[in-house]
């Protein structure tokens, strides 16, 4: 507890001299949603209206979702995608590319989540390729990354994280952005969630790849924890040093949750 608040309030310092990073609360539905869940997206959107404007506030629906939800979004609402194919057109069956979700709306990307990189054997080298897709395409890709349970058991986290980061993040041109998720195998979808102390930890080393790879611009970029994260864990996740944000999965498909979770992120 007393470990806990004290993180909480280097953070507060922490945010209060950099005050650069604006928080980004992103949620991932994955494979659920149909056009009856707009009217899930309608109550997110009205709420979102009684909080001040001082985080970001992101959904990521099916690809079949993002025109209806763009339409309806207005300014304080973003829409995204959960994946995109490298190449901008072409004889790909069933696949989008970064610039066909541009076109639809999309303006963030999800790319290298770990349910694509273990249904669909994409690799980092891939990821990568994607990345390159959605800042060419003018979309910032939401670069995730995570350990396994065996890795952590290991000790094995920080190396793995950054191994992977290495392979997986985009060259930036001069007015490119990118957002990185940290979201540990093991905890996505479980209910289970690192201490503060190792969410800290990952973050860090995170944030010194940043910006070791990009210089001073690595110190603003986004890093969102994803993994479990719900109402009752937000704030005190959101508190840490170098959380700039979550990635949320089932906490995000009931506008009630996603936006207590987004009262966390403004309060
Ligand atoms: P979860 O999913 O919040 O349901 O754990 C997070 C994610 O996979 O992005």
């Amino acid at each position: 507890m007393f470990q806990h608040s004290l993180l909480g309030e280097r953070t507060n310092l922490f945010k209060m001299v950099t005050g650069m990073v604006r928080t980004l609360i992103a949620g991932n539905w994955k494979m659920n949603g149909l056009k009856s869940s707009l009217s899930e997206v309608d109550a997110v959107i009205t709420q979102l209206g009684d909080f001040p404007d001082a985080a970001d506030c992101l959904i990521c629906p099916p690809a079949t979702l993002v025109v209806p939800m763009q339409e309806r979004a207005g300014a304080r609402l973003k829409v995204g995608a959960q994946s995109c194919h490298p190449e901008a057109f072409g004889a790909f069956t069933g696949d989008l590319s970064a610039e066909q979700l541009k076109d639809a709306g999309a303006s963030y990307v999800i790319v290298g989540h770990s349910e694509r990189r273990s249904e669909h054997g994409e690799r980092s080298a891939y990821v990568q390729e994607q990345a390159h897709a959605c800042l060419r395409a003018g979309i910032v890709p939401i670069v995730c990354v995570g350990e396994s349970f065996a890795q952590r058991q290991r000790g094995e986290t920080k190396d793995t994280v950054i191994r992977i980061l290495r392979k997986s993040l985009p060259t930036l041109g001069s007015s490119d952005s990118i957002v990185v998720a940290y979201e540990p195998l093991w905890a996505i979808g479980t209910g289970l969630v690192p201490s503060d102390e190792e969410i800290a930890e990952v973050h860090q080393v995170i944030r010194d790849l940043l910006v070791e790879l990009y210089q001073d611009r690595g110190a603003d970029l986004r890093i969102l924890y994803g993994g479990s994260m719900k109402p009752s864990n937000a704030a005190e996740i959101l508190a840490i040093k170098n959380v700039n944000g979550g990635l949320i999965g089932g906490a995000s498909l009931k506008a009630a949750d996603f936006m207590a979770i987004y009262a966390a992120a403004v309060a």
